[in-house]
């Protein structure tokens, strides 16, 4: 995809957004379900599974180590392998602009007597390897390449040790990486987070059947898994991705007369402070009608144009919204008065260094930000200028984020390349036009 010509896209001030809609599958279940049916006996049936780049790439990489993987309906059937069961690559595996898809699949090549040479995108090769290599080395991963980033070469071994980790980052995909490991290591692996990352993994994997807990050790959280595990096939559901939600509620935030609900949107409380923070800034947020699905909360989430004012966002919250921030800065721009987003050092090694890349499309289009080590300021004066061009750096979240921008402000907004956006939301132009934004070709 890297080599396709940029595609720009243009957002004008747009009339009240009104509706009912439903986004696509959250993209970390999604991975998970996928690479879980792989490790798991039988057939894993997936509904509602995204069918974006990075999770089609994920399942690529299932099929290369010897799973099936068909589509039949709306229904995706992984055949799985069980732990332990995958086999040689014939290729290099391919993640294409995919951080998740990547780090996760290193935690399960690990506990398999097989070696593979992983490749992505020109974003994928810049981000930082060594936060999931450094723990997995420790448990037995060779690592060929004296690296830290894509293309490497790696080799599993079917006896890996179990450990012990605290994890230098909250993260997510590095904690993930380790408890994939620890399903074909001897004895109990644990991890050991200070903020609570996303619990997708240990959910899913309980669901699947691994002994799996969690615990407060000294205000930290701890979380266990027995080796030796054996998974088995189950029916996934994947809800709606609340990320992706966010750009449609962030849009009926900032466009007077919005009315928008967005259905069955997972709401697990480690992914949703951005929505705690549209309400502290003053928005209309209803989470209506909720439910569990495949062992995870939903609702409908319904978002109403307000006023909004500028808070301070704080470092605590980060781990549950941190792929919003882009789009909160977007919102941030239309407040009354200042909004502090704090602990944003992770935005940095996202799929682009997210906080110069929103920081410069805000100065773009004439809106005050600031990057104070990592602390973001954003200056909201009401209705912001717009009339620049942003540069996406093959960053999807960044793409959407400035569309939305451009949505209230006074001068449209350019965003120069938004074919990335097929990562994680192939739909996106269409369900925002089919509200009534004005998504134009230049
Ligand atoms: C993800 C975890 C987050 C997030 C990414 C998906 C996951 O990354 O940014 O989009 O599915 O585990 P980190 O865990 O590296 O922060």
């Amino acid at each position: 995809m890297s080599q396709s010509l940029p595609k720009p896209l243009v957002a004008h001030r747009s009339g009240p957004l009104v509706g009912r809609v439903r986004v696509p599958g959250d993209k970390s279940i999604s991975h998970r379900a996928l690479m879980f049916g792989a490790l798991a006996t039988g057939v894993t049936r997936i509904t509602g599974l995204l069918e974006a780049e990075d999770v089609l790439n994920t399942a690529h990489v299932v099929e290369a180590l010897g799973c099936g993987v068909t589509r039949v309906g709306g229904t995706f059937e992984v055949r799985g392998r069980g732990v332990g069961g995958l086999t040689q690559p014939r290729a290099d595996l391919d993640f294409g602009n995919s951080g998740t898809g990547c780090r996760l699949m290193m935690g399960v090549i690990a506990g398999h007597d097989i070696e593979a040479r992983l490749v992505g995108d020109a974003s994928l090769s810049r981000r930082p390897m060594r936060r999931v290599l450094d723990p997995l080395r420790r448990m037995g991963l060779t690592v060929i390449d004296d690296r830290e980033n894509l293309p490497l070469t790696i080799r599993g071994t079917s006896s890996l040790l179990p450990i012990e980790y605290r994890t230098p980052v909250p993260s997510a995909q590095v904690k993930s990486a380790v408890l994939l490991a620890g399903l074909s290591a001897t004895g109990e692996t644990t991890v050991i987070e200070r903020e609570a990352t996303r619990d997708h993994t240990e959910r899913m994997l309980r669901y699947f059947g691994a002994e799996i807990r969690t615990e407060m050790r000294d205000g930290m959280h701890a979380i266990t898994v027995s080796g030796d595990a054996e998974l088995a096939g189950r029916p996934v559901v994947v809800p709606a991705d609340p990320s992706s939600a966010a750009f449609l509620a962030a849009a009926a935030a900032i466009v007077p007369g919005s009315d928008v609900t967005i259905e069955g949107v997972l709401v697990n409380e480690t992914r949703t402070g951005f929505y705690t923070t549209l309400r502290e800034m003053g928005a209309s947020v209803e989470f209506a009608n909720p439910r569990e699905e495949g062992g995870e909360p939903i609702a409908d989430i319904r978002v109403r144009h307000a006023r909004l004012k500028g808070v301070r966002v704080p470092a605590a919250r980060a781990p549950s919204m941190i792929d919003e921030y882009p789009v909160l800065a977007a919102v941030a721009a239309y407040a009354d008065g200042e909004t502090i987003m704090e602990g944003l050092a992770e935005l940095k090694v996202k799929e682009s260094d997210r906080l110069a890349a929103t920081a410069a499309g805000l100065a773009a289009n004439g809106i005050g930000a600031r990057i104070d080590g990592d602390t973001l300021t954003v200056e909201g004066r009401g209705t912001p200028r717009g009339g620049g061009t942003v540069v996406t750096h093959m960053d999807h979240r960044i793409a959407m984020a400035f569309l939305i921008l451009g949505l209230g402000s006074d001068r449209p907004v350019e965003v120069d390349d938004v074919t990335f956006v097929a990562t994680s939301f192939p739909a996106f132009t269409g369900l925002m036009t089919g509200l009534g934004a004005r998504l134009e070709a230049r």
